[in-house]
């Protein structure tokens, strides 16, 4: 959450600051800010609001610093929007001050005066006040007080031309693009052809004289390689849609490509822990926790191996459960949500075996696991999961084929179907129609209800944080069984239930919890790829899937709903790229 971005440039370093904000706005856009140092000293220009309100004349000098704000300290207002300056020193930051209650009361009591209700203010000060003439020692002692997590840039008027920055569980990237020098908290933020080298936790990263150095806290150099940024960065939202649109229409291409990955792939490095785990685990956050459930019901029903799934935050909430001799899958699109990389570095200190899923190769998840499966997707910009959400359910149906290998000497009779993934995934385009006219129906409800069966009661949870995270409507996704425990109290006329049926063995029960929201009066959608389920009169709205073996539909009939998302969202006024409250990337715990 937030985005920073240092940049030395001899020609429009201000523009190139701007356009690189933009391409990062992604993890976060309630506030935004630049500082550019010149001859004249600093120039700062921040505001509420997102990116687009830093337009103006442009701001001199050849090095600066932006920031994109997900506020948690304090309001977005102008004042809260970073860099927050504080006298030689202006600085952005990613990441929480965890002790910046009792920094902030210490720096008060010492005569500091602050502006910002914000954690980061504090580093500012402790900056200013570290200062002996030394930039870097000033910044390594200030960030040695601090606790939580960071990733920072600093500038200093003292020395023009030349940025600080360090990293400590924040994300951190440097880079070169277009003849200027970055570093900044994510690869996409360089734009196209890039070279990038990601900073581990402890290392600084400086700017001087036209070169980028990384270095140890005691300034000792750091060797580094820089890579080629594979698939260049993100393009901007085209006049032609969101990103949101756009990341749905790419996922067969996604597919194809996680495919060519996986083919690839050597699983032996976790042939042991597969073989042989006494316990698996799998944590996830959010959609990639619907994911996770849906790597369980494979592993159990096709490997026999039984999966105890957990949302990353409760399994770090519980007495630890996975040690020696257990496999842990962790499965995150970002590879840096706090509370996933939390229940890995838990997991790991106990001895167990970590696999990782993950679309970001040089992120900490892929970094700190034993072994990482990259699932290719492309950078994910919208800030609702759709693209990775399915390439992270093929590579887990993948992964969850190899522990069927290892531990039956056979692959499942779905393995060579998943090579059908793509082409199944555009046929699945042809329901848009039928979800548009959904949306169309239901897009003034007060709730909905998204229902499945087995597998498919996955895929309802993940058709309603979709709606509920960009259409801002309340939406429940839960097994079609538990409607008589409760949930059925709320359908009365109207109300709309969007139903999964794409399991032969369950079509009968599914079309007995359809009976029952009909006779409330419930408006119903369905979702399948039989012709009898889809001509149960209690449907008023049929969505036809293409057919493909059932283990995989998921992959398949959460497309339509996550176009269902976009355009209730889209009917109802809103932005699917910015939901309000959200980001990206939850880098805070
Ligand atoms: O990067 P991650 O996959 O770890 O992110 C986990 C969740 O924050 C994420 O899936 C979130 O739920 C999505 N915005 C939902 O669309």
């Amino acid at each position: 959450m937030c985005g920073i971005v240092a940049c030395f440039s001899r020609e429009d370093c201000y523009g190139k600051l701007l356009a690189a904000l933009r391409r990062l706005e992604y993890r976060g856009y309630d506030s935004a800010g630049i500082a550019l140092l010149s001859a004249a000293g600093l120039s700062v220009r921040k505001r509420a609001g997102g990116v687009g309100n830093l337009a103006g004349p442009p701001l001199p000098g050849e090095t600066g610093i932006g920031h994109t704000r997900w506020a948690t300290h304090g309001a977005p207002t102008d004042v809260n929007a970073h860099p927050h300056v504080c006298g030689k020193f202006a600085v952005v930051h990613n990441g929480i001050v965890e002790n910046f209650a009792q920094l902030k009361a210490e720096l008060i009591a010492k005569g500091e005066t602050f502006r910002s209700e914000t954690d980061s203010e504090v580093i500012a000060h402790l900056v200013a006040r570290a200062y002996e003439g030394d930039f870097f020692a000033a910044v390594a002692a200030a960030c040695g007080q601090l606790r939580g997590s960071y990733a920072v840039a600093v500038l200093c008027t003292d020395r023009p031309g030349e940025i600080v920055c360090a990293r400590s569980g924040s994300p951190l990237v440097a880079g070169c693009a277009g003849g200027a020098l970055y570093v900044c908290s994510d690869v996409p933020a360089l734009g196209e052809d890039a070279c990038f080298c990601a900073a581990q936790d402890g290392e600084f990263i400086r700017i001087e004289g036209g070169v980028i150095r990384f270095c140890g806290r005691d300034g000792r150099e750091i060797p580094k390689t820089f890579t080629r940024a594979s698939g260049g960065g993100c393009a901007e939202a085209s006049a032609a849609g969101s990103f949101m649109e756009r990341e749905i229409g790419e996922i067969p291409a996604a597919l194809s490509r996680t495919l060519e990955g996986l083919r690839d792939f050597d699983f032996a490095p976790c042939a042991r822990a597969m073989r042989g785990a006494k316990n698996i685990f799998a944590v996830a956050c959010g959609s990639a926790l619907h994911a996770a459930l849906a790597f369980k019901d494979a592993a159990e029903e096709e490997a026999g191996a039984p999966v105890l799934c957990f949302s990353a935050s409760e399994f770090r909430s519980r007495a630890p459960l996975a040690g020696r001799g257990d496999l842990v899958v962790a499965v995150s699109q970002s590879g840096e949500t706090a509370d996933t990389l939390g229940a890995v570095r838990l997991a790991r200190s106990r001895g167990a075996y970590v696999l990782a899923v993950t679309n970001v190769a040089h992120s900490s998840l892929a970094g700190e696991a034993d072994l990482a499966v990259f699932m290719r997707a492309g950078p994910e910009v919208a800030v609702a999961a759709t693209k990775s959400y399915n390439c992270q359910l093929l590579c887990l149906y993948y992964i969850a084929a190899q522990l069927c290998y290892y531990r039956k000497d056979r692959f499942p009779s779905y393995f060579g179907e998943l090579f059908r993934l793509p082409e199944a995934a555009r046929a699945a385009f042809s329901a848009f129609s039928a979800a548009e006219e959904i949306a169309r129906a239901f897009r003034d409800a007060p709730a909905m209800y998204f229902i499945g069966r087995g597998k498919e009661a996955r895929t309802a949870a993940e058709g309603a944080l979709k709606v509920k995270e960009i259409a801002y409507l309340f939406a429940e996704g839960l097994p079609a069984g538990e409607l008589k425990h409760g949930p059925l109290a709320l359908v009365e006329e109207g109300f709309p239930v969007v139903a999964l049926s794409t399991s032969r063995a369950l079509l009968a029960k599914m079309a007995g919890a359809l009976a029952e929201v009909k006779a409330r009066g419930a408006r119903v959608a369905l979702l399948s790829q039989y012709e009898e389920a889809l001509a149960d009169p209690a449907v008023d709205f049929p969505v036809r899937l293409p057919a493909l073996c059932e283990r995989l539909m998921p992959v398949l009939s959460v497309i339509p709903l996550q176009h269902l998302a976009c355009r209730l969202c889209l009917l109802r006024g809103f932005d699917p790229d910015r939901p309000r409250n959200l980001a990206k990337s939850v880098t805070v715990e």
